[in-house]
Order: structure tokens, then sequence, then C-alpha cells
């Protein structure tokens, strides 16, 4: 069983490529935590790095995981450049249900965090050249139940990175918010949105609205359960999610070349 977590899609299309080829079945991590999954042999955990560390919704997540201290237990995790802390926290947490870590390796691909900071990931697509000879190896090492972490050694710089309070910090900047003026109330960002943090509510200014406006009636709304996977601001097509109180750009937005947007919409629910 392959669980993970995706934004935009490259953990997604990460995930989907091991599925296929160790014959493992696929489920959002966010559908797996009700899930008896004591009788798979093998699992396999695939999500972003953020901040040096685990996207922190996930971390509880994988906490309330059922999972047999008999299965083969690895980890690919796909980042910018760097999974810093990801590694240690993945093991500590696993290790406190009983669990050892067997496995794991990174795939650096465009980051998603760009565009938060002013730069393009659309501009980082060449970091897709390595990734079918570090996917080969991960495959094959896989097939033969390897018991390796390969992680690098940053490890000062990536345990202060990963602090909880820079990591709040981060957060907070980062978080999401809707330009109502912007928002034409489509619910795109609701479906797309793993933690299910958005929702559609009455606008304000629903009564001032031209008859013949092609708005609804309705604007997104963000709450407080954020863990800042920007799956958001990604998604809307009209750019009208903010980071950091800077506006979004179209050409800043991105996702996955080989994942399509309804294969974002996690939960059953929100699937139309
Ligand atoms: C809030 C946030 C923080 C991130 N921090 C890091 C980081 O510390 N190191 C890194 O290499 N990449 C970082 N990234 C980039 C993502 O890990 C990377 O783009 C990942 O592949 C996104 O996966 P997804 O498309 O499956 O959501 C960050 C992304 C976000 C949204």
């Amino acid at each position: 069983m392959i669980l993970y977590f995706s934004a935009t899609g490259n953990s997604l299309a990460v995930a989907r490529q091991l599925a296929e080829q160790l014959h493992e079945e696929l489920m959002p991590l966010v559908e797996a935590t009700g899930v008896d999954l004591t009788n798979e042999k093998r699992i396999g955990l695939v999500f972003p790095t953020y901040d040096f560390n685990l996207p922190p919704a996930l971390r509880d997540m994988i906490a309330q995981l059922r999972i047999s201290p008999k299965s083969y237990v690895f980890t690919v995790i796909t980042c910018g450049s760097m999974v810093g802390n990801c590694v240690w926290v993945l093991r500590r947490i696993l290790r406190e249900k009983g669990i050892e870590l067997a496995y794991s390796h990174k795939v650096s691909v465009p980051d998603n965090s760009a565009l938060a900071f002013g730069r393009n990931p659309n501009k980082q697509l060449g970091k897709f050249a390595r990734v079918p000879a570090r996917m080969e190896q991960i495959i094959r090492e896989l097939q033969a139940e390897s018991h390796t972490l390969h992680y690098s050694w940053f490890g000062l710089l990536s345990w202060l990175l990963g602090r909880p309070a820079i990591e709040n910090g981060m957060i907070k900047a980062l978080g999401p918010k809707v330009n109502p003026d912007k928002c034409i109330g489509c619910d795109i960002c609701v479906r797309v949105c793993p933690m299910e943090n958005i929702q559609l509510v009455e606008s304000r200014k629903t009564k001032d609205r031209p008859s013949d406006s092609k708005q609804s009636d309705k604007v997104a709304l963000t709450g407080d359960h954020c863990t800042v996977c920007l799956a958001c601001v990604h998604a809307c097509p009209q750019q009208a999610m903010t980071t950091h109180g800077h506006e979004t750009l179209k050409e800043r937005q991105y996702r996955n070349p080989q994942i399509k947007l309804k294969d974002l919409q996690l939960l059953p629910a929100k699937r139309k």
C-alpha cells in the first residue's frame, strides 16, 4: 500500500509510479487514518518536505495509522532540494508506534513554495531530468526490500530550521488568504484543500453585485487548520489566493505535468 499526501502533484506522481512498479494500491494519507492497514506487508509513505520537516498535519495522520510492526515501512520524500529533518522525525513518530522505518530516499523536483518567495516553480522543470534515474534506483532497492536510510548530513542546519518556532512562523507568514475581490466562488480551492480548511460563505458584497455578474454569491474563506501545502494558491483559476500578502501570478502557479487537477481533489465527498 502506498499512502501519499500531495498538493501540487509532485508526490502523487512519485507515489503513482511506485504503486505501478511495485504492484501496490494507492491511497491518500488523509483517507488512510481510519483504515486498518495491519495486513499490509509493505507500506510506503510519500509526501513533500515543508520547512525541512514533515508537513505539520502529517505528523498526526501518521501517528494515527494502523500498521503492523511486521510491515516493511518505507518513505520517499519529495523536495525542492533538501528534506532536512524529515527522515528523523518520521522515524521517531513510527518508533513511538513500535515500527521501524526500513528505507528512505528523496526525489528533488520543482519547489512549489517558490512562488511565495517571488520565484517561479515552472522555471525549475529541469529538475525532472534526474528523476527517472533516482526512481529506477528507489524501485530496485524497494523490490529488494533494502534496509537503507538515504539521508543527508545537513543535520544541524536542518534541525535548527525545523524548530517549531521557525516553522510556525513560516506557516503564519505563508498561510494563504483569499482576496474576496478576485474570488468568484467556483469552489476549486474547497475541493483541492486536503485539510478541508476552506469553505464557501455568503459574500458580503452579494447585494451590491450587478445582476448580470458571472460571480457566484459565495466567496471562499480559509479556516484555522491550514498546513500551508499551497494547493489552493496553485489551483485557483482567478489567482485569488495570496501568500505573504503577495498577489499570485498565473505564470507562477504550478502543477506537476503528469497530474491533472481532478487527481488532486482528494476526499470522495468532494469529488464531482
Ligand atoms: C510550505 C512549504 C515549505 C517547503 N519547504 C521545503 C524545504 O524545506 N525544502 C525543500 O527542499 N522543499 C520545500 N518545499 C517544496 C516541496 O517540498 C516540493 O515542491 C514538493 O515536491 C511538493 O510536493 P507536492 O507537489 O506533492 O505537494 C516546500 C513547499 C511548501 C509548500
